[in-house]
Formats: C-alpha cells, sequence, structure tokens
C-alpha cells in the first residue's frame, strides 16, 4: 500500500527519496510524488502511474532541494489520477505525505473550507495540509502544528510534514501505521518501511504508537503521544540492500520462490535441539502458558490465514485441542465465544495488516490466556502488541504474492503444533519423528524445485484459460486455496480450490474440457478418496493435472492428464513440498500471459487501511 520516503540533508535529496520510493514500489500503487524545498520555494512533482515516470519528470526538469517527502499512493479516496497524488500541499508553504485514512475528514474539511481554505483534490491527506497550515501560519512551530493537528484525526496515519519555514525540518507522525526515523551522521530520514532507506542507513527508530519525530538535517528529537520528549532506542537493521535485489532473477517472485529452502533451514535454526523444539522460542513463561492452553483461536488474512487453516488439522491431531481459524475482518466485527484458556495466535507476514492488527487488539480485550503473534518482522505492530512472537525467518518478501513468507509460517505453526502437542500427549516417539520430518524440510523444498522446467511446459496449457479449478483434500485442501489464490492474483485466471469431496455438492456442473483442474494428491490416508473425485472429474472431459507423489504416481493419470511427479515426502511436510508446485505453475502462467507478477493490478503487498 502507500509508501513514505522523507529527507532533511545538506546534499540534494532526489536521488534519495527516488531510491526510496523505488524500494518501497513492491508495496504496490497506482501514484507517486515527491515535494521538495528549494530556493524558488515548495515544488510538488506528482504522476500518475510508476516512480520511473517521475523519473523521467525529474530528468527532463532538474530540482534540487536539500528538504523533501515523497510518497507512492494505493487510492482509497479518489480515483488514482494525478490531481489525489501526494504530496498535498496547503497554501505552497506546508507539503504532507499520509498513508492510512482520515476519517472525519468531511467534518474537518468544512470547517477549514469555511477558514478560507481551497481543496484541489478529492482525498481525506488534504485536510491534513491544510489544518497543519491553519495553525502554523497563526505562529506556531511545525511541530506544535502538527501535534495540534494530530489531536484533531480520527483514524489511522503514518504522516511527514515539511514547511517553507523551516527548511532542514521534517516532522514525522504515526498512529495505526508504521513509520521509522533513519539516522545518520549529517542526514536524515523518514520512511513507512525500512527497505526504502537500507541504501542510506542501516540505523533506524520504529516509532511507537502516537509518536512525533522532529528530524532536522542533524539531530532527531522524538515526543510520545502526551507530548513528552523520550528515548527511543536506536536499531541496527540486520539485513543489506542487497537481501532486497532482485539478482539474477527475472522476477522478485521467482527469486523468492527459490529462497525456501534457506529461508525454512533459517526459520528452523537454533529452535529444535536433540530431536525437541525448544519451548522457550515462543518467549518468556511459554512453557506454562502451552501446558495451560485448552483450544487455540487463529486470526490472520490472505496466504497467512491458508496457513493458519492448515495449522488447525495438526493442532486438533496433534494436540487434541479444538482451533478454530478465522479471517480477521472477519473475527474483529462478530460476537464470538472465546472458550476457556484459549490461547489466541495471530498470523502475519508484514506484521501491519490493519484487520489482523485491529483483531488482536480486540481480543486482548476478550479474555484470552495470552497472544502469540507468527511473524515475518520482529518491530512490527502485531510483534510489539503480542506476549509472545515466533519470528518466520523468510527476509525480505517484495513479490506482492507471497511464497517464501507462507511456507516459512507454515514451518513455525508446526512448531507450534507440534509444541502444543508435546505438552497435551502427543506420543513421543511420533513427537520425535515428526520433528526428524520437519529437518528434512530444506531437502525435500530444493528437490521439489528441480520440477520448475515441467511445470513451466505445463503451464503453456493455462494460457488462454478463463478459469480453472483445485483440488485437496485434508491439509491439502487449504494448499490448493492458496494455489488458486496465486494463479488468480499473477495471471488474472479466475481460480477456485474446493474440497474434493465437495466437488458432487456444486463445482462438478464447471467441469468440462475448457476447465482445467488441478488435483493435489501425496501419498496420505485421504489418497483413495482423491482417486475416486479425480475419475469423477476424468468422467466429465476435463482437462486435468495430477500433482502426485512420486510412490503413488504410476497409474494416477490416464492418455489425456498431465502428471507431475512430486519427490516422496512425509506427511507433515507434505502441505509445504506441494506448494512449491503450485507458486511456480501460478507464476509461469502469469509470466507467459505478459501481466506485472511482482505488483498484480490494484493489490498491495501490506494492506495497512481496512
Ligand atoms: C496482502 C498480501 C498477501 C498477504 C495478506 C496478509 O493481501 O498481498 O500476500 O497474505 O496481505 O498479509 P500479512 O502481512 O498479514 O501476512
Amino acid at each position: 500500500m502507500c509508501g513514505i520516503v522523507a529527507a532533511a540533508a545538506r546534499r540534494d535529496v532526489v536521488p534519495t527519496l527516488i531510491a526510496g520510493l523505488k524500494a518501497l514500489e513492491y508495496r504496490g500503487y497506482d501514484s507517486a510524488g515527491i515535494a521538495l524545498l528549494t530556493d524558488n520555494g515548495l515544488t510538488r512533482v506528482r504522476t500518475k502511474g510508476k516512480v520511473r515516470d517521475l523519473e523521467t519528470l525529474y530528468a527532463t526538469q532538474p530540482v534540487h532541494g536539500h528538504t523533501g517527502i515523497a510518497h507512492t499512493r494505493w487510492a482509497t479516496h479518489g480515483a488514482p489520477v494525478t490531481m489525489n497524488a501526494h504530496p498535498m500541499a496547503s497554501r505552497d508553504t506546508v507539503a504532507v505525505v499520509h498513508n492510512g485514512i482520515i476519517e472525519n475528514h468531511d467534518e474537518l474539511r468544512s470547517e477549514l473550507r469555511a477558514l478560507g481554505f481551497v481543496f484541489t483534490s478529492e482525498t481525506d491527506t488534504e485536510v491534513i495540509a491544510h489544518l497543519v497550515e491553519h495553525h502554523h501560519s497563526q505562529g506556531l512551530s511545525l511541530l506544535e502544528s502538527v501535534q495540534r493537528t494530530i489531536a484533531r484525526l480520527h483514524g489511522a496515519y503514518a504522516i511527514a510534514v515539511m514547511s517553507l519555514r523551516e527548511p532542514g525540518r521534517v516532522i514525522g507522525a504515526r498512529r495505526g501505521s508504521p513509520m521509522v526515523v533513519g539516522l545518520s551522521d549529517d542526514e536524515q530520514f523518514i520512511a513507512s518501511d525500512i527497505h526504502a532507506l537500507l541504501p542510506v542507513t542501516r540505523r533506524f527508530i520504529y516509532l511507537d504508537e502516537g509518536d512525533v519525530a522532529e528530524v532536522n538535517i542533524d539531530q532527531v528529537r522524538v515526543f510520545d503521544a502526551q507530548g513528552q520528549q523520550v528515548e527511543r532506542t536506536v536499531k541496527q537493521a540486520h539485513f543489506s540492500a542487497d537481501a532486497v535485489e532482485r539478482g539474477e532473477y527475472r522476477h522478485y517472485m521467482l527469486k523468492e520462490i527459490h529462497e525456501q529452502p534457506q529461508a525454512i533451514a533459517d526459520t528452523l535454526e537454533g529452535r529444535l535441539s536433540g530431536g525437541h523444539i525448544l519451548t522457550e522460542i515462543f518467549g518468556v513463561g511459554a512453557r506454562e502458558l502451552l501446558t495451560r492452553t485448552r483450544a487455540v483461536q487463529i486470526v490472520a488474512c490472505g496466504s497467512s490465514y491458508h496457513a493458519a487453516l492448515i495449522a488447525r488439522y495438526w493442532i486438533e491431531a496433534f494436540a487434541g485441542l479444538p482451533c478454530i481459524v478465522e479471517i480477521a475482518s472477519e473475527y474483529r466485527y462478530r460476537q464470538s465465544v472465546v472458550m476457556p484458556d484459549s490461547l489466541l495466535v495471530t498470523v502475519s507476514q508484514s506484521g501491519e495488516t490493519a484487520d489482523t492488527l485491529a483483531a488482536l487488539k480486540l481480543a486482548k480485550t476478550r479474555g484470552y490466556l495470552s497472544e502469540l503473534a507468527i511473524c515475518n518482522v520482529p518491530e512490527s505492530s502485531i510483534v510489539r502488541e503480542s506476549k509472545l512472537s515466533l519470528m518466520t525467518r523468510a527476509g525480505p518478501e517484495i513479490g506482492v504474492a507471497s511464497t517464501k513468507a507462507f511456507t516459512t509460517q507454515l514451518v513455525a505453526l508446526a512448531l507450534l503444533a507440534l509444541e502444543l502437542g508435546r505438552h497435551h500427549g502427543l506420543d513421543n516417539a511420533r513427537y520425535e519423528a515428526l520433528v526428524k520430518q520437519l529437518e528434512t524440510l530444506p531437502g525435500a523444498l530444493r528437490g521439489v524445485l528441480t520440477l520448475d522446467g515441467a511445470i513451466k511446459q505445463m503451464a503453456q496449457h493455462f494460457v488462454s484459460k478463463q478459469h480453472a479449478l483445485f483440488l485437496g483434500r485434508g491439509t491439502q485442501f487449504p494448499i490448493a486455496m492458496e494455489g488458486a489464490l496465486k494463479l488468480k492474483e499473477i495471471s488474472y485466471i479466475h481460480a477456485e480450490a474446493y474440497p474434493a469431496g465437495e466437488l458432487k455438492h456444486g463445482p462438478l456442473a464447471l467441469v468440462d474440457e475448457d476447465m482445467p483442474v488441478i488435483a493435489v494428491a501425496p501419498n496420505d490416508h485421504l489418497l483413495e478418496k482423491l482417486k475416486s473425485n479425480i475419475e469423477e472429474v476424468r468422467a466429465r472431459g476435463a482437462e486435468l493435472y495430477v500433482l502426485a507423489d512420486e510412490d503413488v504416481a504410476h497409474g494416477m493419470t490416464r492418455d489425456r492428464d498431465h502428471l507431475i511427479t512430486v519427490p516422496r515426502c512425509g506427511e507433515l511436510i507434505a502441505p509445504i513440498v506441494f506448494t512449491v508446485p503450485l507458486q511456480l505453475l501460478a507464476y509461469h502462467v502469469a509470466v507467459l500471459r505478459g501481466t506485472d507478477v511482482d505488483q498484480p493490478r490494484n493489490l498491495a503487498k501490506s494492506v495497512t487501511v481496512e
């Protein structure tokens, strides 16, 4: 979604701002803009479309400045047109960029109109620019003006503000949307995401809820929600700009698919010892909490929700504890029942998804035993709001379609399910065998990645299709859902997933020779049932694609069918292994159809608005 980069420096900040915006492109956006304080006043360059369009504008009409704010916008209020692109300005003096939504913008707009301010956009953000200018023009400093302004705002925001009256200074503020301050010796920065600043610094302050930062060329001051100056810890980023390079790969998504063996090895590292999972990895007091847990509630969105659905099978099977999984945007608006001694688990790659964060905040008022975050970003809001956490170590994921974040979430959830199992009667020999299986996972994924060529061939059959049906049973049903999601989000082919047993209750009516059906067939206790479902589909003339475990692949397909033989793997890790060919299928189909694989239309990486 929207991205913010801002800088106060002695050198021209335009190259840093453009590089920062490019690093944020992965979040998804539809317009971009930069405002600068120059010798000739406040200048703004904004455009619908991509950052490269902005770059071309700067190349043809160079403008330089030492203080600047920049933004990529994902439209919420008002169409994605230049007029609505940020930065928003007031009286050519104050400029503002904003992530989030201001809910009381109508009321503020009426007030500001009555004061003589003229609105030039349809955005909610413009009220912030005028409100700051209203206070500032009456003699308040920029810092005080921002503090007065945010006191009036309802909703979620991360903002960066600058003024012609105070060059060399940017004010940042956050509530409900992430923001970091990047520190350097003689220049300072603000961004919504550290990726934007990795080429210029590795030292960051992660602002807390309600914080306001005054960022000057030589110095940064942070004030808390009560306006008191506070010291916030300076953290060192543990990865460099290289970690977000595409390298030899054509797309980030392909790179991230191939990074999965390493990402999973990293996620397991230090979490196992002597064939056991170390309970402390979940946080202080985890042993006692997991022992007391009598039920589990998981909330998540998107691919993270699919990961959670698989965890439900595991938790109920290994620990015998009831597990409910719900989409965060449903959970938070529903009167749900909290079972006694329930553990609340959130699953989120970014740790900033607005609905998951809101669900967590709500859950904290509802009497759960504790809350555990499974997340890929240690400094994220969701981790900070949770008592317990288990970090996935996927590294930065840039492709909008989640791949390595999803499979590392499954690893983290498997650790949780097994650990709950150990404290709730899972047979020790079985526990140890399952932990051993997890240890084989990086190797198993390296094996399944060798199917890339075969899947690329298979992808050609999908290029002109309009629809596709994915079938799975048991833990492979959510994997089929994830496969369908991958295909629809990056290739724009309509895809649905069904538990294979449900076929007869509706989707079979759709099956004919134009409907490709993809069946996920590991060697498990449901295989015979799945085979019958495959027969039902075949009998209707569907084009059938079967992903089958090598031990059972023989005889799975007939003349017209397509078969992908997946290397043998254990039942626990099978959902993770079978995910990879589905990721590759979606990837190759999207490449053949010529879509924007890493930044699919209308989608965003981190959904920070409801
Ligand atoms: C967006 C992303 C998905 C992701 C979902 C949940 O829709 O495009 O890839 O699964 O948000 O995000 P989270 O960061 O909470 O896992």
